[in-house]
């Protein structure tokens, strides 16, 4: 296990084809939540609650379901990117043993949330944090996490029981891995690359580097 903050943040990777389909031990389990659970939340709201699914017939369930929005988005693609599209594995549902649904409850902690009176998305940033909080532990115990966003919220709503006013804001699959790749999946794919930091710095006010690409 590699604990050094920098070495986690550039191994860390969004895994779909790797998982071993290993159990997660439970102290790890433990721990994992417990670095979300840690996360900075606007007005100390803690918005987030964890659900975890073992069960198979749920998580073929939601498979099944991110196929068909599989298909949904691979009739929008034509040509070459139709092609590149169709060799990319989306999720790891079915391979890896746990999936843990992040979602996300806007009445907690209020009405009166200290600092989302003006940015009412700050406590679904707050949701986000712990999130990556998630995936950055789980990089330190060897574990891989994979997002998996191909779905609609009802479904998932209904799927899971989540009561209205709760939002699941990610669906991500946990587990041992084989490996994790060095580059991401997407940029192996042919798909995007990743871009240069200095793209991305702005000085005293935004403006469009020379060089960045529109997309
Ligand atoms: C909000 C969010 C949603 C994502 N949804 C998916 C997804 O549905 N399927 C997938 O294969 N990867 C998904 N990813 C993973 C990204 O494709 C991945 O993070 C990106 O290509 C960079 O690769 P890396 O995480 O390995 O560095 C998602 C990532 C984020 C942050």
């Amino acid at each position: 296990m590699s604990t050094d903050i920098y070495d986690v943040i550039h191994r860390r990777r969004d895994v779909r084809a790797q998982f071993s389909g290993e159990p997660v031990p439970d102290d790890v389990l433990e721990r994992v939540l417990g670095a979300a659970h840690a996360a900075p939340s606007v007005g100390l709201s803690q918005p987030w609650d964890f659900v975890l699914v073992r069960d198979p017939g749920t998580r073929r369930a939601f498979h099944d379901h991110v196929r068909r929005e599989r298909a949904v988005f691979a009739a929008s693609l034509t040509g070459d990117e139709a092609e590149r599209f169709a060799r990319i594995k989306i999720d790891g549902v079915l391979e890896s043993s746990l999936s843990v649904v992040v979602t996300y409850d806007a009445g907690r902690g209020g009405p009166a949330v200290l600092g989302r009176h003006a940015i009412a998305d700050a406590g679904l940033y707050s949701v986000c944090l712990a999130i990556q909080n998630l995936w950055l532990a789980a990089t330190a115990e060897d574990m891989g996490v994979g997002w998996v966003s191909f779905y609609r919220e009802p479904f998932v709503r209904r799927l899971l029981g989540i009561p209205p006013g709760i939002r699941p804001v990610a669906w991500l699959c946990l587990g041992p891995v084989v490996r994790l790749e060095t580059v991401p999946d997407l940029e192996r794919h042919g798909w995007r690359r990743r871009t240069a930091l200095r793209t991305a710095v702005h000085r005293e006010r935004w403006c469009r580097p020379p060089g960045r690409a529109e997309r």
